[in-house]
């Protein structure tokens, strides 16, 4: 019987409310299913593990995740640690650490999900975000000068190189190869001169490989725009660190809201684990209170299911989610309902188990 064994980092806020409805999720369903079996093994890294020991995670925590098939993680980031010690020192850390240069992020208006734009169905909002990251803007170069003058200065250095361009931009272009849609890569060269029009040569160069894909380029500005107006433009979508993390969260509100959007952090090679976690944040203003969405953390589930090889899985527990959403409306807050954070794996278990 194939085993996965999965680390889990459900980290602050609202994190560990989520992660435990995906864990009761990917158990129920190796139950169900009875040819593979899956465990989990803790880490309680964090804020809080951070204000009792000073660090984010142990000195060897990169050694001690190094085995597991998978890593699925709630939130990093609290009230009371900076934010720049909270990431840099876990979630950052691990994207850098074990190279997961690819952030697999789709953007999918699901059957009833609410959509605060005007006439859009969900075959409109159907794209898939790879967004750089591992580098570009998130390089960790810069410096602060002059601190205790007045001309105090920051810098804060992008870093696109050739390796790092050629291998997100490839893989794009080889996942709408294999989906059969368009590319559209987003950039900004009209100010960026350095970076973002060596992106755009790269992007039309290895273009040349793959003449049976349709490619688009657009302005990053213009871009968010046409999410909002014309979101059924975008398929796969291929764009910087940065403005792929602006723009996937633009993508979460009109897919739903930041409850339903979900991220894997690929090392394509496998040569590391990949990372799986809702996009969102720990949510300090509802943390505590059980009502979080962890449809999220769910979907992210079903992303490790197909990176884990049970793609039939991965797609079944996407139409549980749906099922859920349109005919049960078992549905937390944020999505207009009156569910707990508790309720929902049971809920989606349940269609799945139908
Ligand atoms: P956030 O995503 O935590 O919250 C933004 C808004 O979305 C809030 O109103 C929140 O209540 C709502 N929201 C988020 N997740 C939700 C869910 N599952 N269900 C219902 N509503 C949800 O973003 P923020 O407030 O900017 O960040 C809070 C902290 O989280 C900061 O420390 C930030 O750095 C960190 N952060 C971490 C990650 C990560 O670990 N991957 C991602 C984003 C932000
Ligand atoms: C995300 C988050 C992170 C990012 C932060 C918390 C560093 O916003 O995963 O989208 O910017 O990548
Ligand atoms: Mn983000």
């Amino acid at each position: 019987m194939e085993h996965f064994n999965i680390a889990v980092i459900a980290g602050d806020g609202v994190g560990p409310e989520v992660i435990e409805e995906g864990k009761k999720v990917f158990s129920g369903i190796s139950r169900i299913d009875g040819n593979f079996s899956v465990s989990f093994t803790d880490f309680p890294w964090g804020c809080e593990y951070y204000l009792k020991t000073g660090e984010m995670m142990p000195a060897d925590g990169m050694d001690l995740l190094r085995g597991f098939d998978a890593v699925y993680l709630g939130a990093v980031g609290y009230p009371g640690v900076p934010d720049h010690i909270s990431l840099g020192g876990l979630l950052l850390r691990i994207r850098r650490g074990f190279d997961e240069y690819i952030n697999l992020r789709p953007i999918r208006l699901l059957k009833g999900a609410p959509c605060p734009l005007a006439d859009v169905r969900p075959e409109d909002v159907n794209m898939i975000v790879v967004r750089e990251n591992s580098e570009g803007e998130y390089a960790n170069v810069g410096a602060r000068l002059y601190s205790d003058t007045e001309r105090e200065v920051a810098f804060q250095t992008a870093v696109f190189s050739r390796h790092g361009c050629e291998r997100v931009i490839r893989y794009a272009f080889e996942l709408a190869r294999h989906e059969k849609r368009s590319l559209t890569s987003i950039s900004k060269g009209n100010a960026l001169r350095y970076s973002m029009v060596f992106w755009d040569e790269v992007f039309a160069e290895i273009g040349q490989e793959y003449p049976d894909v349709e490619t688009h380029s657009l302005l990053v500005d213009a871009a968010s725009m046409f999410f909002v107006k014309d979101p059924k433009r975008f398929e796969i979508v291929v764009t910087s660190n940065l403005f792929g993390d602006i723009l996937t969260d633009l993508g979460a509100a009109i897919a739903g809201g930041m409850g339903l959007a979900a991220g894997a952090n690929l090392n394509p090679e496998r040569k590391y684990p990949s990372m799986f976690e809702p996009i969102h944040g720990s949510a300090p203003d509802i943390a505590g209170k059980g009502i979080a969405n962890p449809l999220a953390s769910i979907w992210s589930v079903s992303q490790m299911l197909e990176f884990l090889g049970e793609r039939e899985w991965s797609q079944r527990l996407l139409s549980a989610i749906e099922i859920l959403l349109m005919e049960r409306r078992i549905l937390t807050a944020d999505l207009g309902g009156s569910a707990k954070t508790a309720d929902i794996g049971a809920a989606v278990l349940e269609i799945l188990g139908r």
